[in-house]
């Protein structure tokens, strides 16, 4: 039985990392052009180079909480697969071993020339002057506003063979990925938990609640499910 997970800013609250949208997000009163995008970049590094500097920081000192724990666990039972928007590595911490980072990942550093150029950047900061091999000033390796979105095949074929498919922590406001709850239409069971949710997609189960609370059952009711059940 297959099992997609897909996740947003939402699972990794309860870790201390704040969302992006609603009450203490990160873009609230302030407008992400400003700072998520490679015009912001050009303008002023060093406020964009602060501002995810800040988010490394925080994601060293969080630890992934019981929802990312409950979701690495179910791989003992059954392959399991997270396609995630957050750029933490909290999925990884937790066990998780197939995890796709659609909105790349905040602890490696890129060149800011050359996509492919990366380097690791757990422990420190990225400083104006620090260079890639090619000489190009680094840069956070994640996708901006206005640039691609990464792993869409491989996500897109991991959600339309989904045999459950649950959606954790995401306000599903952010194109592409909020039009791929829609390819799961092979998922029995389609299932979405945040707290709120503007709308919720047809065909799925809206479970209004937090990450730790419930998906620890889920997990643990599709463990000792079987494909027929
Ligand atoms: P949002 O901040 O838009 O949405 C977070 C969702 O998590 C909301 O629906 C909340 O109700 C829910 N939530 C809050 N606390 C929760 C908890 N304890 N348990 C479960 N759910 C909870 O975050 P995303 O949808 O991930 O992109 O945002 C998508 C993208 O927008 C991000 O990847 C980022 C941002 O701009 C880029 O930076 C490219």
């Amino acid at each position: 039985m297959k099992i997609v997970v897909l996740t947003g800013a939402g699972i990794s609250a309860e870790s201390g990392l704040p969302t992006f949208r609603g009450a203490g997000g990160l873009w609230n009163g302030v407008r992400a052009e400003t700072l998520a995008t490679p015009e912001a970049f050009a303008d002023n590094p060093q406020r964009v180079l602060d501002f995810y500097n800040f988010r490394r920081a925080m994601v060293r000192e969080a630890a992934p909480n019981a929802a990312h724990q409950a979701i690495a666990a179910l791989e003992r039972h059954h392959p399991v697969s997270v396609v995630t928007q957050n750029v933490d590595n909290l999925h990884e911490r937790a066990g998780s071993t197939d995890v796709l980072h659609v909105h790349g990942e905040i602890m490696l550093a890129r060149s800011s020339r050359n996509p492919g150029l990366k380097v690791p950047m757990q422990d420190q900061d990225i400083r104006l002057g620090d260079l890639a091999d090619d000489g190009a000033q680094l840069r956070p390796d994640v996708v901006w506003f206005g640039e691609a979105v990464r792993h869409i095949d491989e996500s897109l074929d991991r959600i339309r063979e989904a045999d459950r498919f649950l959606v954790v922590g995401t306000s599903l406001q952010v194109w592409p990925v909020a039009d791929w709850v829609h390819h799961a239409t092979r998922a029995g069971e389609r299932v979405i938990i945040a707290p709120e949710l503007r709308t919720c997609p047809d065909h799925f189960e809206w479970i209004c609640g937090t990450a730790c609370d419930e998906v620890p059952p889920i997990m643990s009711r599709w463990a000792r499910s079987a494909l027929a059940d």
